[in-house]
């Protein structure tokens, strides 16, 4: 059983297509069915609703936050609310300026174009977003060399949705272009609960209120995570024939999956050994604590960290990463790593593994 629940973790191309199925399945449609959030959801409801009335674009929208949070979501949401087209792309896959002209230069009028990693565009690339968004004109060359002119191409009155999770890696000019700037936090119990039991309505399960306690405990903040470790504990339970899903039954599933209590797994573990052991308690920099750990720089600042540091485990100072007190006494009341296995396969959370 365990190694079943430990393979269905690794990362593989033809899981990640499974669960980003599954992903969609649960993924809610209108603001009513978004759950928590509940200053954006607000705010975004009345930007929504005052476009609407004066039959006009919905102003560009930058959304942040750390992986999992529904920026992705809000969009479509968004797009539904609006009752306008929706197309999706984002920053890496756009290489070339022509690449992004040919999406612009197609948009019908109000459609909502959401540009994914927003932070990962090439320049050249951005440049041509900024008129596209100031002024919905885009200016493209035709031909090369001395022959070469410039055409300009008029566009409809659009809205672009950037998602990124992290505003500070925008540059200012593409920031300043964004007339609502939405940051997304991480969830709070009580809002992931309202999450886990409208997934196990749709995946009809019967989960008791303790089951939903346990595994909102354990997500993190973040409702990608909740849905996992809801579908997750709904293998254990199916396997082994259980029909209702008290909490022992979920914290039994979820300690399988070796997240703790607090929502922190090997990986958030190893980022705190790491400093503890390698690094003296910090302050460490960014650069070395990635290779200690073997992960890239965006993994550690974007997926791993912000969740330790807003748990109070981690802070980032101007001379580099320290531990907090918290941290160690966690680590102290937890035990070592060698005894929670030691397998980087292990992890929830790794960037590619979030579909
Ligand atoms: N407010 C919400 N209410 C209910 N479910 C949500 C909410 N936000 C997100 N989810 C669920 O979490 C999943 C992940 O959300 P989403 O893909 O929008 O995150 P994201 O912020 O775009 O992440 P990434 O940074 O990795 O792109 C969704 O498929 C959806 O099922
Ligand atoms: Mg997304």
């Amino acid at each position: 059983m365990n190694s079943y629940i430990e393979h269905e973790r690794l990362l593989s191309p033809g899981i990640g297509v499974s669960e980003s199925q599954a992903d969609k399945n649960l993924r809610p449609k209108s603001f009513p069915e978004y759950l928590g959030q509940d200053a954006v959801k607000e705010q975004m409801g009345i930007f929504v609703e005052a476009a609407r009335l004066r039959g006009e674009a919905l102003d560009h929208v930058l959304m942040f936050g750390p992986p999992g949070l529904g920026k992705t979501t809000l969009a479509h949401v968004v797009a539904f609310e609006l009752g306008a087209g929706f197309q999706v792309t984002s920053g890496p896959i756009l290489t070339r300026p022509g690449d992004l002209a040919a999406i612009l230069s197609q948009l019908e009028a109000k459609t909502v174009l959401f540009i994914d990693e927003i932070h990962r565009m090439q320049p050249a690339v951005e440049e041509l977003l900024y008129s596209a968004m100031e002024d919905y004109h885009i200016d493209v060359l035709l031909g090369q060399g001395a022959g070469a002119r410039s055409m300009r191409i008029q566009l409809p009155p659009f809205t672009l949705i950037g998602a990124t999770t992290r505003a500070g890696a925008l540059t200012a000019p593409l920031r300043e272009r964004f007339g609502i700037i939405q940051r997304l936090e991480y969830y709070n119990i009580e809002a992931l609960a309202l999450i886990i039991q409208r997934s196990a309505r749709i995946l009809h399960m019967n989960l008791e209120e303790g089951g939903v306690h346990a595994i909102a405990s354990r997500a993190r903040g973040t409702p990608r995570i909740a849905n996992r470790l809801l579908r997750r504990v709904r293998d254990v339970v199916e396997v082994r024939g259980i029909s209702k899903i008290n909490a022992a039954h979920a914290h039994e599933a979820l300690n399988m999956l070796k997240v703790d209590e607090l929502g922190l797994d090997h990986q958030d573990r190893r980022l705190l050994e790491v400093i503890k052991t390698h690094f003296s308690g910090g302050p460490v920099g960014l650069d070395s604590l990635s290779v200690a750990l073997g992960e890239s720089r965006d993994t550690v600042e974007d997926v791993i960290e912000p969740y330790l540091i807003q748990q109070g485990m981690l802070q980032r100072t101007a001379k580099g990463r320290v531990t907090t007190i918290r941290a160690r006494e966690y680590l102290e009341s937890h035990g070592s790593l060698t005894e929670i296995g030691n397998s980087s396969d292990l992890t929830l959370f790794s960037a590619d593994h979030l579909v």
